[in-house]
């Protein structure tokens, strides 16, 4: 079943807040776009309580997603500079031996790759950063302003401006974009939510509380899978958690297994 993004109920999202008010015209153009009412100083968000509410925060150079309240986990953001994934980007060409560059077979080449999941960018920063030609597709729409925003602050920046011209970034359902017959991709790469796990470490159950509260559980997975099967000139690549079943009916041609993930690849023709 699709989730429904109609009102902002469904996002989950309690109103947009600005961390300095020369931010407010932003942050009310945002929630005009997501139809939310409510916009606010972020020092006017505290809601201590039980229950925590999700607020959109416009900052200087990103959007952070925060629960507020006295059980809430922490903030969630799409930084394409922030300092870890700057420093894993430079030094990717470590990473091809690692099991997402098997998976995706970036040995033998350097794929056209559709990242049709691509929730906070983690994998398509790794795809352009290996020289990859990616079109990224994320449907949530608050997703969506983050990734607005991400990719504004790469113009211009010495180091990730010529990769991220290989870049196509899609506000879209995947299946409609597969559905529509898409220039053909090398590999389609699908990274959907999993089914919640019970031994996560507490620092992912936090954010992926955050994102599950945004997106819900992806349950038109394997209707993806099936269609990026038809489209995927050399393979589709599926991340999962290491001991959840496969996604579909289809076995997959190999896996390749990291310490809590692992990749089910599944070769075309
Ligand atoms: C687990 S996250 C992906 C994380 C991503 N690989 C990363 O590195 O940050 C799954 C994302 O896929 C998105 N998604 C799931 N199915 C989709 C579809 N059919 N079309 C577009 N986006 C989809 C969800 O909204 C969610 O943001």
């Amino acid at each position: 079943m699709k989730p429904s993004f109609l009102s902002g109920e469904i996002f989950g999202l309690a109103g947009v807040a600005y961390a300095q008010p020369e931010m407010a015209p932003q942050a009310h153009e945002i929630a005009q776009e997501l139809g939310l009412s409510r916009v606010l100083g972020a020092d006017a968000i505290e809601e201590p309580g039980q229950d925590w509410a999700l607020w959109l925060v416009v900052e200087p150079q990103r959007l952070l997603l925060r629960p507020m309240g006295s059980k809430a986990p922490g903030p969630v953001t799409l930084d394409f500079l922030q300092k870890d994934r700057l420093y894993r980007f430079q030094n990717a060409q470590h990473e091809r031996k690692q099991p997402l560059g098997k998976a995706i077979g970036i040995s033998k080449g350097t794929p056209r790759v559709l990242d049709a999941t691509a929730g906070l960018g983690g994998d398509t920063q790794m795809f352009l950063a290996w020289g990859c030609q990616v079109t990224a597709i994320e449907r949530s729409p608050v997703l969506v302003a983050l990734w607005k925003k991400a990719l504004s602050q790469v113009q211009g920046h010495p180091v990730l401006q010529k990769p991220f011209e290989g870049l196509e970034f899609r506000a879209t359902d995947a299946i409609e974009h597969l559905a529509s017959a898409p220039n053909p991709f090398d590999v389609v790469y699908l990274d959907p939510m999993y089914p919640q796990r019970k031994r996560a470490s507490v620092a992912v159950k936090k954010e992926m509380q955050v994102f599950r509260h945004l997106v819900g559980n992806d349950e038109d997975a394997s209707e993806l899978l099936a269609l990026g099967l038809k489209h995927a000139r050399q393979r589709v690549v599926v991340k999962r958690p290491k001991h959840a079943p496969v996604l579909g009916d289809r076995e997959p041609n190999f896996q390749v297994k990291g310490t809590v993930v692992r990749f089910d690849v599944y070769l075309s023709g």
